[in-house]
């Protein structure tokens, strides 16, 4: 049976992925802090945290760089984590682009060609896939450093949690792609390929705008195609760390509806892109409970009627209780047939809290439900809450 700290045994990187909105961003913080609770040297790169989250770890101020979270925050949360530390940064995908190109540019001077081109300031936010690729440059870069045990990445909000595995491919392939070997022709030859209309349409735009965009893309490109050896390698040494074994996935969904089948693909893809998969967190669960499987209805309104004293509300009580034991059921079938698709036992599953989790007392409260040692004891401690 299956619990964080059990899948997480022997792992320096945790990577906890899934469909938009399901619950990354807190999963990572709390399993970080969970880890860091145990007496581990974490970080976590989070991106985009809801504002609240990132205020109670003390990150607003946080640049691209990890800083600690204070200890009195644990302390405050009930918690002693020893020799734990929990770090935590803010991902700045623009800026870690930046980094890249300082890192890969051959030359001071085609490094500032490239930071002070339009299309680059453009595409190096726009990009699709730059923004996951990033992610994984910095988690790349600070697992070099090996100042931390345990490394765990958020993922961006992508509507499909399949652009991150694909982000890495899509950015070499951008860059080494046809455009490029246009551009690297000899000054003037790119722009013969365009037909009339296509130069027309340019000179126009630079008449109206003021704007060379034939000159800025030429440079552009030009400019990477100097980068494009660093950039593959790079992107090959990436992939070879996500398919480390030291390296665990974390599918994170919810119990119905698309983030489950989105979960089940993205399971699949993992394992035939030879990713090590972890298990699956399902998020905000409804959970039956004791009671609920044990009373029938009409006794449950009896019992209801007697403690209430008011036959009218008992039945509004009852009826309420027993739309939650339906969404119960239904998110139980759908847990178990998750499981049976993908496989896996290792399948932990978080109750939909009554409170919004924004800080590390909230966390910690997730934590009780992924740090548990099975089924059996998250189902003890929802029926006791
Ligand atoms: N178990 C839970 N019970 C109640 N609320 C929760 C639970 N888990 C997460 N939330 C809340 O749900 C919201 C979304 O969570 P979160 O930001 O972690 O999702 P995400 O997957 O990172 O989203 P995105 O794809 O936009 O990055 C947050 O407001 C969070 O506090
Ligand atoms: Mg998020």
């Amino acid at each position: 049976m299956a619990s964080i700290e059990g899948l997480l045994e022997g792992k320096r990187i945790c990577i906890c992925a899934g469909s938009g909105g399901v619950g990354k961003t807190t999963t990572s913080a709390a399993i970080a802090a969970g880890m860091a609770a145990r007496g581990l040297k974490v970080a976590v790169l989070t991106i985009d945290p809801a504002k609240r989250l990132a205020d109670s770890l003390g990150m607003p101020e946080l640049g691209n760089v990890e800083r600690r979270v204070e200890p009195e925050l644990f302390e405050r949360a009930g918690v002693d984590p020893g020799k734990g530390e929990l770090w935590a940064m803010m991902l700045d995908s623009k800026q870690t682009f930046d980094e890249v190109v300082r890192k890969h540019a051959p030359d001071a001077q085609t490094r500032d060609r490239i930071l002070s081109n339009r299309i680059y300031q453009q595409l190096s936010n726009a990009l699709a896939g730059s923004q996951e690729y990033m992610a994984m440059e910095k988690l790349f870069e600070i697992h070099a450093e090996g100042r931390y045990d345990l490394l765990v990445l958020d993922t961006p909000p992508s509507r499909n949690a399949l652009d991150f595995l694909d982000a890495p491919k899509r950015l070499t392939q951008f860059i080494e792609g046809r455009a490029l070997q246009v551009f690297m022709r000899p000054a003037g030859f790119g722009m013969k390929l365009f037909g009339r209309g296509a130069s027309m349409m340019f000179s126009v735009l630079r008449r109206i705008t003021g704007v060379d965009l034939i000159e800025d893309l030429a440079e552009f490109f030009q400019a990477m195609s100097g980068m494009v050896d660093g950039f593959r390698e790079r992107a090959r040494r990436v992939n070879e760390l996500l398919t480390d074994d030291q390296t665990s996935f974390l599918v994170v969904c919810g119990p119905q509806g698309e983030p489950i089948s989105e979960a089940v693909y993205f399971h699949r893809k993992l394992v035939e892109a030879k990713m090590p998969f972890g298990g699956v967190i399902v998020n905000k669960v409804h959970f039956e409970g004791e009671l609920a499987a044990t009373a029938e209805p009409e006794e449950l309104e009896r019992q209801l009627a007697q403690a209430l004293g008011d036959d009218d509300l008992a039945a509004r009580v009852a009826s309420n209780f027993e739309d939650f034991r339906a969404l119960g059921e239904r998110d139980r079938r759908n847990v178990e047939e998750l499981a049976g698709e993908m496989g896996t036992e290792a399948v932990i599953q978080v109750p939909y809290l009554d409170r919004d989790v924004h800080d590390l007392a909230g966390l910690m409260e997730v934590n009780r439900y992924l740090f548990a040692s099975g089924s059996d004891e998250r189902t003890r401690i929802a029926a006791s809450v």
